[in-house]
């Protein structure tokens, strides 16, 4: 069985996705059929992260390894990656995690690991993507799956998803419509991945 590590900072909707799909053996919509996969481990960096409390609810092993005990970037990759190791990720998936990883820690799981950013690639790498999308007049707006590369936000994409920007859109009403699609676009982005790997 594979194992897929999952690393978030927040309310782990996308880690929840996930897990769901693991947990399902045959999704409704074929192909693929399930992850043929474990979710071995959930990881944030941030002790009070909802996510959490997700997955220890549906009994995945989980743990903390807080950024801000660490004096530099390297430093917390290192304890980062032995918080991993234990767990053989064939793939680690990043759900909303929000650090920048250290080239050392990118080029260990290179080609197998995968990020989800609410924008569509390669416009609005970073932060704040819903507004400035909002402010640019953007019509349509999304969500990229993309291989986590040295450079933030610009590895090879694995799926996109597309939303319209309507009228009165708020950069909270967009990401509310755009995490509908990172839901369903990231657990099948994972499937496909998996099974190169
Ligand atoms: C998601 O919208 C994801 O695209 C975004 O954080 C949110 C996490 O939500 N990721 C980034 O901004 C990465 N730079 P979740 O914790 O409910 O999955």
């Amino acid at each position: 069985m594979k194992n897929i590590v999952i690393l978030i900072s927040g309310a782990g909707s996308n880690m929840a996705a996930i897990v769901r799909a693991a947990e399902r053996e045959h999704w409704a919509d074929a192909p693929p059929r399930g992850l043929g996969a474990r979710v071995a481990a959930v990881i944030s960096n941030r002790p009070d992260a909802a996510g959490l409390a997700l997955a220890q609810a549906a009994g995945i092993a989980t743990a903390v390894v807080d950024h801000r005990a660490h004096p530099s970037r390297e430093a917390f990759d290192t304890a980062l990656a032995a918080a991993i190791e234990p767990h053989a990720p064939t793939l680690v998936v990043l759900a909303g995690f929000m650090r920048i990883l250290t080239p050392g820690f990118v080029a260990r799981y290179a080609g197998r690991m995968l990020n989800i950013h609410p924008s569509l690639l390669p416009a609005f790498p970073g932060l704040h993507t819903h507004q400035r999308a909002i402010d640019m007049g953007c019509r349509v707006a999304g969500a990229t799956v993309h291989h986590v590369t040295a450079e933030l936000d610009h590895g090879h994409i694995a799926a996109q998803a597309v939303v319209p920007v309507l009228p009165g859109d708020t950069a909270d009403t967009l990401a509310a419509r755009v995490r509908t699609q990172e839901h369903l676009i990231y657990p099948r982005a994972v499937a496909e991945t998996l099974r190169n790997l």
